[in-house]
């Protein structure tokens, strides 16, 4: 088993880049330890609870959003972060070359209940032309630089790209270190697994009802096999299992209020974990376009996802170019 920083230094990674990287990986083990501890740590629960001390508790979606901004901006290699858990972006060194947007604690609903959770990063450069404040993190996600999660399961896990492929690493406590320990994901063509909260079905476009349906129709139906399904509430440990054994997740559009017709958020969820995806030879879409080729025009924008197995993923699209209707997203 290799360590991190060998690793990415055999990619030609900027070494500052590397910093930036190691530092989200300091951050982590932070928060992986305070998950490990659970109601030990006196972070779960409401931010309006006290501990024993009479101390304020914090939320561990707060608490672990503060850590990674504080430590991103107090290395000077960050000129700006953008966090789910903010509204605005935080501005570091106004020298610096580095953007990260990042969703601290992805699925925090799982936090009580002792289930899997995730932090996921995009990180990219300030862009050359003059964008200042938010606008300079309105690329697109083919400019990212790199992208993971930590998983926060059984066992930690950074999964984490450069653009030279995906690497899986895993927190080995003794030592304190994310060790190497899956050199080249590769996401498998086809699949028999789907991924979808299931309770929204009767607020789905078309397009994506009649998918799913097809799914569940299995031997019988027009996709001649039967579908398993699984459904985590994150983002983050339901991509890692596409990762690990291929499958589709999809967060679709749906019409429950047309104010907010979808779910993930593109900057710091769904483009990072396309960027895996791809990069895993997957394919990730909103149903209509790529996703890594969306222009944003807001930090928080929120964006339609089917991702994972690239046939799959092939044969979601198929329905909605067949089946002509109005789009909730558009
Ligand atoms: O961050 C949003 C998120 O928690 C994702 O991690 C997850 O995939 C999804 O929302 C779960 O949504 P729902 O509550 O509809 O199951
Ligand atoms: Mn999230």
């Amino acid at each position: 088993m290799q360590r991190l920083i060998p690793v990415l230094n055999k990619d030609h990674v900027p070494l500052h880049l590397i910093s930036v990287i190691n530092t989200l990986l300091t951050a982590a083990k932070e928060i992986s330890h305070r998950l490990h501890q659970g109601s030990l740590a006196g972070t779960l629960g409401s931010t309006l609870d006290e501990n024993i001390q009479g101390e304020t508790q914090k939320k561990l979606d707060v608490v672990s959003n503060q850590l990674i901004k504080n430590m991103l901006l107090e290395t000077n290699l960050v000129r700006a972060v953008a966090s789910e858990e903010e509204d605005d972006i935080v501005e570091g060194n106004p020298d610096a070359k580095y953007l990260v947007a990042y969703d601290p604690l992805d699925g925090s609903s799982n936090i009580d209940i002792n289930g899997s959770v995730g932090t996921i990063f995009s990180i990219m450069e300030v862009p050359d032309h003059a964008a200042e404040g938010k606008d300079m993190f309105l690329q697109t996600g083919d400019e990212q630089v790199a992208a993971g999660y930590i998983l926060y399961g059984p066992s930690s896990m950074l999964v984490m790209t450069t653009g030279q492929g995906v690497r899986m690493y895993t927190l080995d406590h003794s030592v304190g270190e994310f060790l190497l320990t899956v050199e080249q994901v590769t996401i498998p063509k086809d699949t028999q697994e789907f991924a979808i909260n299931m309770a929204n079905d009767r607020f789905w476009a078309p397009p994506i009802k009649k998918y799913v349906k097809d799914l569940l129709a299995g031997e019988e139906g027009p996709r001649g096999k039967r579908f398993n399904m699984r459904w985590n509430a994150a983002m983050v440990a339901d991509v890692h299992r596409v990762l690990c054994r291929g499958g589709i997740f999809t967060y679709p559009a749906d019409c429950r209020n047309l104010q907010k017709p979808c779910k993930l958020r593109l900057m710091y969820e769904a483009n990072p974990m396309s960027y895996l995806v791809e990069q895993a030879g997957g394919r990730a879409s909103t149903g209509y376009e790529r996703i890594m080729s969306l222009q944003p025009t807001e930090i928080h924008q929120r964006v339609s996802v089917v991702m994972g197995s690239a046939n799959e993923v092939s044969t979601c699209l198929g329905y909605h170019e067949e089946i002509k209707c109005d789009r909730f997203d558009a």
